[in-house]
């Protein structure tokens, strides 16, 4: 091909005739576009051309050298002669690319000679650069969008966006409008852009907290809290808050609990914040999710109302406990403290006795259940306070026993002045004898006249198996008051004295002797 450049050298225009002539102009074309090298020629009338041909230079080695243009294989039709045989030399190069910028050459052959044009066409690719201004936006910012082209021919342009096409090339940022850009050429839409990225910056919105496992977590059980957000730029890790309660619990996108207790339940919402934030937080909190922690009941126990049960009256026991959900089934249970075999007695969180009778004593339990699990009370007493029963009539036994007491002394008076005066009248029968005892025994003739009366304190309960209270209830404790009228027979004479206790009795026996009188004996039962 070396030859060629010294043909051209060596024939020049006018050397042969002036007739040999190429004409050509250079172009400018957008990658991707179609475009054709204008050319002309002309010979010497009389020749026939035979063959045509255009050539480019390529460097090699810093020396420029022409080949003949070639179709690559990829695209059989990138160049195609658009020229003819006598006076059109055109050039369509298809699908324009880098590569094909450069200079070109046209020649041309005839019967016996051939012709080389002198000057070249020379082809600049270039391309449509689009601009997005500003790329970066905060919404609601004005945009504009510009297409440069390369070549100094104007040319019509259309706008996409992510391949849609775009109407107005200047609207107001919205956080839809961001995404690639790109002009083209109306109907090559192979000719185009690179595409340019158009950054809409918003403050959080879409906040979402979220929980894993989602629904009802039992206690123990590992949960986690995850916040997201749609936002621009997207919020950091540091931008999340999370709240329980409206408290702030920590930052953070996500947090987990490994092991969730009762207290952890409550309303949980998340915030999120970009440097973009600046309107009402409001719009950057997330809607409240519930955490509900299950757990089966604990701290079960059992409350007694009223507290100091009575025989005969009405008791309620209450089983009560923290559980969630609620607990829902309870079972009362019973243990006498002799036995250790357990009773079941009822159920429903309230046991209600309407009528406490001894049988109804011993521990009572109650088994509280929700749908998590089932754990029991300890143990509460029902014992019936049967002292107190007692200590409630006192005032009325003691009220019985005063009056019965005063009333009997009364009656003692009186006796005592009856039967003084009568035995002021024996007194005068008997002088004779009294006479020999001297001055004490007056004193013991009065008492021979009197009814003695031995009061006993008896205890209340238990009733013992006396004589005293034979016919009365095991609780009773009533005073019982026994008159009992002995008659004492004459006998032989007594012993000498052995002390005063005796001396009474033996007064009163010698007069009972003499006088063959009754005498009344009198218990009273005191209550204590
Ligand atoms: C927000 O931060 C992004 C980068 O994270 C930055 O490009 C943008 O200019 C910032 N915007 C404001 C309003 O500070
Ligand atoms: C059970 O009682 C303990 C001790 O009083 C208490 O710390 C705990 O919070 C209670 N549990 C529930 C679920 O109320
Ligand atoms: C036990 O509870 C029932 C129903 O609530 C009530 O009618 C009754 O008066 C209560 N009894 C006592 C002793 O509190
Ligand atoms: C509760 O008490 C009942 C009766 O004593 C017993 O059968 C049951 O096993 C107990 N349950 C628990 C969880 O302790
Ligand atoms: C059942 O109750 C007892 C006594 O209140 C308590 O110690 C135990 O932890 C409870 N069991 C469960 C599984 O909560």
């Amino acid at each position: 091909m070396e030859s060629w450049i010294l043909i051209i050298l060596v024939l020049t225009p006018g050397v042969w005739s002036g007739d040999w002539r190429v004409t050509l102009k250079s172009q400018c074309a957008l990658k991707g576009a179609s475009v054709v090298l204008k050319c002309e020629y002309d010979y010497p009338g009389g020749s026939v051309v035979t063959s045509v041909g255009w050539y480019k230079v390529r460097y090699v080695s810093g020396t420029g050298r022409l080949y003949p243009v070639t179709n690559p294989p990829s695209s059989p039709n990138h160049f195609r002669y658009a020229g003819n045989r006598w006076s059109d030399c055109s050039l369509e190069i298809n699908d324009v690319q880098h590569t094909d910028e450069g200079q070109y050459y046209f020649g041309f052959k005839t019967m016996f000679s051939r012709w080389m044009s002198t000057t070249y066409s020379h082809l600049s690719v270039k391309e449509l650069t689009a601009y997005v201004e500003p790329g970066t936006v905060t919404e609601g910012t004005d945009v504009r969008l510009t297409c440069e082209s390369g070549c100094d021919t104007p040319v019509n342009i259309v706008w996409f966006k992510d391949g849609v096409p775009v109407q107005n090339p200047v609207f107001r940022a919205r956080r839809e409008d961001a995404g690639r850009y790109h002009c083209a050429i109306p109907g090559q839409e192979s000719v185009r852009s690179a595409s340019v990225s158009l950054n809409v910056h918003y403050a959080p919105e879409k906040v979402t907290l979220s929980m894993s496992p989602s629904g009802d977590i039992a206690k123990g059980s590992s949960m986690t809290f995850s916040c997201s957000s749609d936002a621009s730029p997207p919020v950091r890790q540091t931008g999340y808050s999370l709240y329980k309660d409206g408290n702030l619990i920590r930052s953070g996108q996500s947090h987990t609990i490994s092991d969730v207790q009762p207290g952890h339940s409550g309303m949980y919402y998340c915030q999120a914040w970009n440097n973009i934030s600046r309107r009402g937080n409001d719009l950057m909190k997330s809607a409240e999710v519930h955490l509900d922690v299950h757990y089966q009941p604990v701290n079960i126990s059992v409350s007694m109302s009223p507290p100091n049960v009575v025989a005969g009256s009405g008791v309620n026991l209450t089983c009560s406990g923290a559980a969630n959900p609620a607990a829902e089934t309870y079972t009362w249970y019973r243990r006498t403290a002799s036995s250790t075999s357990v009773l079941q007695v009822g159920s429903g969180q309230v046991l209600s006795i309407p009528s406490v009778e001894a049988s109804h004593s011993g521990l009572y339990s109650c088994q509280a259940g929700n749908q998590v699990g089932e754990n029991n009370s300890t143990e509460v007493l029902l014992a019936m306070k049967e002292e107190q029963h007692g200590s409630q009539s006192l005032p009325i036994t003691a009220g019985i026993g005063v009056s019965l007491f005063v009333t009997l002394v009364l009656a003692l008076l009186l006796l005592w002045r009856k039967l003084r005066t009568h035995a002021e009248e024996k007194k005068t029968v008997s002088d004779s004898r009294l006479s020999e005892r001297g001055s004490s025994s007056t004193a013991t003739e009065d008492q021979s006249d009197s009814i003695y009366v031995n009061i006993h304190t008896l205890p209340c309960s238990p009733p013992p198996a006396t004589d005293v209270t034979p016919h009365n209830a095991p609780m009773s404790c009533e005073d019982e008051v026994t008159y009992s009228t002995v008659t004492i027979k004459p006998r032989n004479p007594l012993p000498p004295h052995h002390g005063d206790s005796n001396r009474a009795l033996q007064d009163s026996r010698s007069e009972a002797r003499e006088n063959d009188e009754p005498v009344i004996y009198t218990t009273v039962a005191k209550s204590r």
